[in-house]
């Protein structure tokens, strides 16, 4: 029996067009649009009828970049795959894709299949996953093929982190040269871990144990240092590469220079590089803790550099990687020694908002928004089109979108399962109001009504974003 659902009388907006249409519904896909007022929606009938007079029509944001229950200096993100997808929801995004992590000794498969169970029946919308690889080694390559063909079509490597998740650059080089064969997609934690390091130990051998000794450590430069050589890397292997969670000028320079010779380089940031600096890692009391993670939060001057890369496209998309730790119990671990604070910021239910806060700031334009939330980490991670737009034949992943509601976000009313929010008391203007997934209201009118269980495991191509 065929369900049909009609949006009506709101402004669609996709990565490509703006246009005042009824969207037709049916059987959980886009089934048509026609424009607002004309015979052809006018004939339209369905059971559902959701008005969206004054509101935007958008699709549902893709964040290409979560970390729920992650394991991390110890201790688990916090969100767990249903509370974080539930939380996705409430801010207006209906897939994620997460990182399986592979443990060092261990195979990719045993990695996935224990991620395939932590989100099986948990998840209130559409997720996939990408591979974090720790152990790259002949059985691990070999593996990578089979993972592509699973529809995991994207492998995270590490130039940070040595001993736990790092890769050297010939297990880089490596599995680039794999990717280059099988069509993944490389992405790249673009840190050096290995002389960072060295100044953690100097640091706190000179008692600088606090939070904010995080962001001087972890130097510009050595964000810089290893873009410039994971670019280099994927440019031998003749592999494409993705740089997730770009933080610095210098950083964004060094894939503007790589795009400008035409390489494929692509280049991802979130919404704490451009919303928040180190001003936040400095607040006194142990609150720096509060907005550890790496790549760290910048000199507020970084800001402008990555919102003008969003506008030039040197950078693509904006995904949260959302990796929530509590202040209380988990970001305690590192009182005394900043290198012990587990490193992560909670965002996934802020990503829509905020980046529409940057379209009343002037910061981009309300197709841009879409295209860097939506329809790019779609198209780049392969779910397009099926994810990221409002076109027939689409899942119909739709959000009914308030652009004048005015809210301050907090703790207090959040639905991340976190103590504290990293944008505590900012006013932002635009709302979700109602989410679709598949056709299901998952939010209705501001009230809660998926389900864990109705996300489905999704997919995906090899890069859309290539051609
Ligand atoms: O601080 C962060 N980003 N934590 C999550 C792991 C990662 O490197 O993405
Ligand atoms: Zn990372
Ligand atoms: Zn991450
Ligand atoms: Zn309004």
């Amino acid at each position: 029996m065929s369900t049909r659902t009609l949006v009506r009388g709101g402004l669609v907006i996709t990565a490509a067009d703006e246009l005042h249409a009824d969207v037709l519904i049916e059987d959980g896909r886009i089934a048509a649009l026609a424009a607002h007022g004309s015979d052809i929606a006018a004939g339209w009938t369905a059971e559902k009828i959701i008005d969206a007079t004054d509101r935007y029509v958008i699709p549902g944001g893709v964040d290409a970049h979560t970390h729920m229950e992650l394991p991390f200096g110890g201790t688990f993100a916090s969100d767990t795959f249903e509370t974080g997808t539930r939380a996705a929801a409430w801010g207006g995004t209906t897939t994620i894709v997460d990182f399986a992590v592979q443990t060092v000794g261990h195979s990719l498969r045993e990695g996935l299949d224990a991620w395939y169970a932590k989100a099986d029946g948990n998840c209130a919308i559409d997720y996939g996953f990408h591979m974090i690889l720790s152990d790259v080694n002949e059985s691990t390559l070999k593996e990578m093929d089979h993972l592509v063909g699973e529809g995991i079509t994207s492998f995270k490597l590490f130039m940070a982190y040595p001993g736990v998740f790092y890769s050297d650059d010939g297990q880089i080089l490596r599995a680039m040269q794999r990717s280059a064969v099988n069509g993944g997609l490389i992405m790249m934690h673009a840190e050096n871990g290995i002389a960072i390091d060295v100044l953690v130990e100097q640091a706190l051998a000179r008692g600088e144990t606090d939070p904010r000794y995080h962001g001087e450590v972890r130097k510009v430069l050595l964000e810089a240092e290893a873009t410039h050589r994971a670019i280099q890397l994927a440019r031998v292997a003749g592999a494409p590469l993705y740089v997730v969670h770009v933080s610095a000028d210098e950083a964004v320079q060094e894939l503007a220079a790589a795009r400008d010779k035409g390489l494929p380089v692509f280049g991802e940031t979130c919404p704490q590089y451009l919303f928040l600096s180190t001003d936040n890692l400095a607040e006194p009391g142990f609150e720096g803790a509060k907005y550890v993670c790496s790549t760290p939060l910048r000199p507020r001057e970084h800001q402008a550099a990555l919102w003008r890369g969003l506008r030039t496209n040197d950078l693509q998309v904006v995904s949260t990687d959302h990796c929530p730790f509590c202040f209380v119990g988990q970001k305690d671990l590192g009182r005394g020694d900043f290198s012990k604070i587990p490193n992560g910021l909670p965002g996934v239910e802020n990503r829509m908002d905020l980046l529409h806060q940057a379209v009343v700031d002037g910061h981009i334009s309300r197709r841009r928004w879409i295209e860097i939330a939506c329809a790019t980490p779609a198209r780049m991670f392969g779910l397009y089109p099926k994810k990221g737009t409002i076109a027939p034949g689409a899942d119909a992943d739709v959000v009914i979108y308030d652009p004048h509601a005015r809210q301050t976000l907090s703790a207090a009313t959040h639905h991340m399962n976190v103590d504290y929010s990293a944008y505590e008391g900012r006013t932002v203007t635009g709302r979700v109001e109602t989410v679709l997934s598949r056709g299901e209201p998952v939010i209705d009118q501001r009230e809660f009504t998926g389900r864990a269980g109705h996300g489905a495991f999704t997919p995906r191509a090899t890069c859309q974003y290539l051609n």
